[in-house]
């Protein structure tokens, strides 16, 4: 049969064939048959999903992987359905299938956006190569809460960066022809504000204003569907009141009317059903029928669709045209995918062979990962190691870990097959290196509810690693949260160094005082000890696959690091939520300047600030700013600042550019983030960077989330993170 239909053809000729059942089934995702990611619904074992698969009942399938795996129930739907429409196959492609790269997070850190894309079109080369069409990422839910488990998944606190990386990882995971077999349709997610679930507690209630909403919490999901993103998936959460998988204003007004999103909305994990326990929907069928009147196009394994929108629609409480809706934008996803000409596009046995875990991909991640690296402190030059003649013990749980690099978001990829640090370290054979654990974080390997095994006891090999210490030039510590301790249900409230870190650190320093801490974690940690008596500390995430390389190729000084935060770090957990472009309050200082005045916003015990700022991340060289000239030349803000590359090596920095609207008429942050600019500068010389600012970018969305410019007084900041003192104040008219 010849598929070169136009596509309008194919998908309206099918919608004018198809049954009702048949619509529904388009509409219905099931999981594979061994691997869920969230509870299976009751009465799973009652289903035949075979039947339904050759009965036409299932549009898309998740958790299935491999070309043999997803070729032989692709050929049954195929062959055996009346109408052979084929299946949809996604994935949970979060940051890599089998090659990793670091953790979205860390990615985000690097502020370099074209490293970002090619790791997301790296792992959709991946991917596609064991079937997958479609992954769950980018995640871009804005998050202020170091609490939350799914920091780790997002691209931080602030709404331009996570515009910036979502489009940059749409761009990798779609490519230019999402037809070619070596890209895969992306999903932005969770639809919406999933991460401000109150007190950091995954899951929990979220209730933001519109203001909120509209400036922090929707921009990178615009961002993505303005780079064509294919699908969306909403999300558990309530949000005012509402599950944003029955929210209508969302899905609708906002994703699919204002922003003429025409791809397809598919449910999270039994969010569907779930809105029966929300209190939400009174049954099954009232789920069904609010969710797919407010968006929502593919329910992903609650099986409320499945069960109900045939008898909604015949007994008239849900229009068919919903459902023609429906099926239509998961049908030209598909024929986009070119599903449609060949179904078995994507289940090449050999190409699978040929390109999965593939030698070729690891000088992509690594470079991901170097780029990802944040030096938070490094007094007395510490870093980089001196590449000879150095006695250097290396302590800590993760000095041989080659799991917890990993990350736990990971599902395809195989425990042990992270470089680890010591083999990152080892090949610098001028360097004598003394390896101690010092102790386990953990009382037993890979377990799931991880807080319950932290190894809280066993101080066994303290001594040790306190006499490595002694007897170094300089220490190294890697120690951290385990990579199992973040990700999606793993909040916790205590987020300092798990178990008897600290407890090591402080035997450490007592024998040596030059001691380097390698972070590696999926969150932003409690480390104010760390930060007062570490002199040095390498903010080393969980780096993926390439790990123990990339940490060495910094640490050794054969990479210059330049991340910066994209989430603060707390100076305790109790500051969360946490937030650089916060309000300034009517009282944000103690005006009286007397010790004991009270009456200002602020904490008795702690200062408000963060301990590192949104945007900071040091280098191996240092720059100096200067010259910031700020003037508006009719629809543009021409801002221009010169950067001096200060020290006696090359380096990258992050120039970043911020406003602050004075006066409006919804009070404004003291600092939003507006523009950046990564630039290599050599050592000693200058660059006159420039920024040209849409005037129209210094509005915002006021409380009925519609968006204005308002003149008036304007700063405009500029440096190397969201402290910058360099400012300059202009009006706009
Ligand atoms: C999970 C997550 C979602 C993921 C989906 C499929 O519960 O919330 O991000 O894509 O289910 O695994």
């Amino acid at each position: 049969m010849d598929r070169s239909y136009q596509r309008i053809d194919v998908v309206e000729d099918l919608i004018s064939t198809m049954t009702l059942e048949e619509k529904v089934g388009q509409m219905n995702q099931y999981t594979g048959f061994w691997d869920p990611t969230g509870p299976l619904p009751e009465g799973d074992e009652a289903i035949d999903k075979y039947e339904h698969l050759r009965s036409g009942l299932v549009g898309s399938m998740l958790n299935v992987i491999g070309a043999e795996e997803t070729r032989s129930l692709q050929k049954i739907v195929v062959e055996e359905s009346r109408l052979g429409i084929p299946l949809i196959f996604g994935y949970d492609v979060i940051h890599g299938l089998k090659t990793l790269s670091p953790i979205p997070l860390a990615e985000a850190a690097s502020w370099d956006m074209e490293a970002i894309r090619k790791s997301a079109a790296l792992a959709a080369r991946e991917a596609s190569a064991v079937g997958i069409h479609w992954t769950f990422a980018p995640m871009m839910d804005i998050s202020r809460d170091a609490r939350w488990g799914r920091v780790m998944e997002g691209a931080g606190e602030d709404p331009y960066l996570g515009s910036r990386v979502a489009a940059a990882r749409v761009r990798g995971f779609q490519g230019e022809d999402l037809s070619a077999p070596n890209t895969i349709a992306a999903c932005a997610k969770h639809f919406a504000a999933y991460g401000f679930a109150e007190a950091g507690r995954d899951y929990n209630t979220v209730d933001i204003g519109t203001v909120t909403l509209h400036n922090i919490a929707l921009p990178p999901f615009k961002a993505a569907v303005d780079a064509g993103v294919a699908t969306v998936m909403n999300g558990f959460n309530v949000l005012n009141g509402v599950p944003v998988t029955g929210d209508a204003y969302l899905q609708r007004d906002i994703l699919k009317g204002r922003w003429g999103f025409d791809g397809f909305v598919v449910s999270d994990w039994a969010s569907v059903g779930e809105m029966i326990t929300h209190g939400f929907a009174a049954d099954g069928a009232d789920a069904a029928q609010k969710a797919v009147s407010a968006g929502c196009d593919m329910e992903m394994e609650s099986r409320m669709f499945i069960r109900n929108l045939r008898q909604l629609v015949e007994n008239g409480i849900v229009d068919e045209a919903l459902l023609d809706d429906a099926v239509r934008r998961i049908l030209t996803v598909k024929y986009n995918l070119g599903l449609f000409d060949d179904p078995y596009r994507y289940c090449d046995e050999q190409r699978e062979a040929n390109e999965v875990f593939a030698p070729a991909y690891r000088e992509v991640v690594r470079d991901m990962a170097r780029k990802s690296i944040v030096l938070l402190k490094n007094e007395r030059n510490l870093l980089p190691l001196k590449q000879e003649g150095q006695r250097v013990a290396v302590i800590g749980p993760f000095i041989d870990d080659d799991s917890s690099p990993l990350g736990s978001w990971r599902k395809a990829a195989d425990d042990h097959t992270a470089v680890t640090l010591k083999e990152g370290l080892m090949p610098y054979g001028n360097v004598e290196w003394i390896f101690e654990k010092g102790l386990d974080l953990l009382m037993e390997e890979r377990v799931w509810t991880l807080e319950t095994k932290i190894n809280t006891t066993d101080r066994s090999s303290f001594p040790a690693a306190i006499d490595a210490a002694k007897s170094a030039d300089v220490v190294l510590l890697a120690m951290g949260e385990h990579g199992f301790q973040s990700a999606e249900g793993r909040s916790r409230v205590n987020i300092e160094l798990p178990g008897l870190q600290q407890e090591l650190i402080e035997e450490i320093l007592k024998v040596n005082q030059n001691v380097i801490l390698l972070l590696h974690t999926g969150r932003p940690l409690d480390i104010v000890w760390a930060s007062e008596n570490v002199p040095a500390i390498l903010l080393v995430w969980q780096l993926g696959t390439e790990s123990g390389n990339a940490i060495a190729d910094v640490v050794m000084g054969k990479y210059n690091p330049a991340g910066k935060l994209p989430m603060g770090f707390p100076r305790h957990v109790g500051q969360m939520p946490l937030y650089y472009n916060h309000y300034n309050t009517g009282r944000p200082v103690n005006t009286q300047n007397i010790e004991d005045f009270v009456f200002w916003s602020h904490y008795g015990d702690v200062e408000n600030d963060a301990l590192f700022p949104f945007g900071h991340g040091l280098s191996y060289t240092t720059f100096e700013y200067a010259n910031l000239n700020v003037n508006a030349s009719g629809d543009v803000i021409e801002i221009e600042v010169e950067v001096q590359n200060t020290g006696n090596v090359d380096g990258e920095e992050v120039i970043q550019l911020y406003i602050r609207d004075e006066v409006a008429s919804v009070v404004r942050p003291v600092r939003e983030l507006k523009a950046f600019d990564k630039v290599s500068i050599p050592a000693g010389e200058s660059e006159v960077i420039q920024f040209s600012l849409p005037k129209a970018s210094l509005g915002f969305y006021d409380g009925r989330g519609e968006y204005r410019f308002e003149p008036g007084f304007f700063q405009f900041m500029v440096g190397g993170s969201s402290d910058t003192a360099l400012n300059t104040r202009l009006e706009v008219r």
